[in-house]
């Protein structure tokens, strides 16, 4: 049957997926990952009527200019920083993303940094794999800091800043935070988690883990001056994203030993590096993995595969995208 509409999907993913989205589409699948330019993504969209696209894909004002064609665009991630939602309305696009499946493998994610960093795991796997520990070990060596009953800090307090507060219970740690909103008493208290501002959250937290989105505002939020207020015994995590945190002043602040740690997934303009941190073992560093496990990564993909379906008038959800990210878009029509 020669189906009418075309999508493209900007990265390898999942046959099952693939197949739901074939049974009402025409597909049209990258099989290697690759960085494109704005005008390479262009001439992709140009031709589809919809697209799955991932982090590394900037849709902006220019990438859709003049396309009549494209109507929705579905992000691979929670986060739509490389999004422009104000373009996309503009020109009609619905976008979508993929919350709440993501939600508590992420959550997980910031306990493993928070702990690796903590306690040197990655560190100490490099020395032991080297062979270095026949050359013998003292009792003092790997001495890391504790987290049990330390004041467990959070930055941002969303769905999975909450997941992260609800796993420190175990922990018998305390839970301070900051957002730019307070929670609902009940939430707190379910949480365990108490509002302060951001200095005393800078203060105060023994350990603290990242998880605003990244907006003009939460641009460098932890740079030098905020690296300088927090406990030199303390573990800092980064799952949310690339440029909150200025890696040049965190590189500065282990290198100085102003902080214990830092355990971190997402990077400035990653997927470079900043070279400083490469060479720091106090640092734990993965490559913007805190949503990869088997489950989670294909809900992510179904979903993204469901909103771009019934953003574009098919399955159970069509006209209505299940993560619409622009509604007033819906209204425009
Ligand atoms: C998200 O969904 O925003 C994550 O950062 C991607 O894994």
């Amino acid at each position: 049957m020669s189906k009418q509409q075309s999508v493209w999907v900007s990265r390898p993913l999942f046959p099952e997926v693939l197949a739901s989205l074939a049974q009402y589409v025409d597909v049209r699948v990258e099989t290697r990952e690759a960085r494109r330019t704005p005008e390479q993504l262009r001439t992709k969209l140009v031709k589809v009527d919809g697209a799955i696209i991932g982090l590394g894909d900037r849709i902006d004002a220019s990438v859709v200019a003049g396309n009549r064609r494209l109507k929705a665009i579905a992000n691979l991630a929670v986060g739509y920083n490389n999004l422009d939602l104000e373009a996309l309305t503009a020109a009609g696009i619905q976008a979508t993303n993929t919350p709440d499946v993501l939600t508590q493998t992420t959550a997980d994610y910031a306990w493993a940094l928070l702990l690796a960093a903590a306690r040197r795991v990655s560190s100490a796997e490099r020395w032991l794999r080297a062979g270095r520990w026949r050359g013998g070990m003292r009792f003092d060596d790997w001495l890391g800091v504790d987290l049990y009953g330390k004041t467990l800090g959070i930055l941002g307090m969303g769905r999975i800043g909450q997941a992260v507060a609800r796993r420190a219970s175990g922990f018998d740690m305390p839970v301070i935070y900051h957002n730019r909103s307070r929670l609902p008493e009940a939430v707190e208290r379910e949480c365990r988690a108490r509002w302060v501002d951001k200095a005393q959250l800078l203060q105060h937290a023994d350990h603290l883990v990242l998880v605003v989105p990244y907006t003009a505002q939460t641009h460098h939020a932890i740079g030098a001056a905020e690296l300088a207020q927090m406990k030199r015994t303390a573990v800092l995590v980064n799952i949310a994203r690339g440029g909150i945190v200025d890696d040049a002043a965190l590189a500065v602040a282990l290198r100085e030993g102003r902080l214990a740690a830092a355990g971190l997934d997402v990077f400035e303009g990653e997927p470079a590096l900043h070279p400083a941190l490469r060479e720091l073992e106090s640092a734990v560093l993965s490559p913007h993995i805190a949503s990869a496990s088997a489950d989670t990564r294909r809900a992510m993909a179904q979903l993204a595969a469901d909103n771009l379906l019934a953003a574009l008038g098919h399955g159970p959800d069509a006209g209505r995208p299940p993560s619409l990210l622009n509604p007033a878009v819906l209204g425009g029509r």
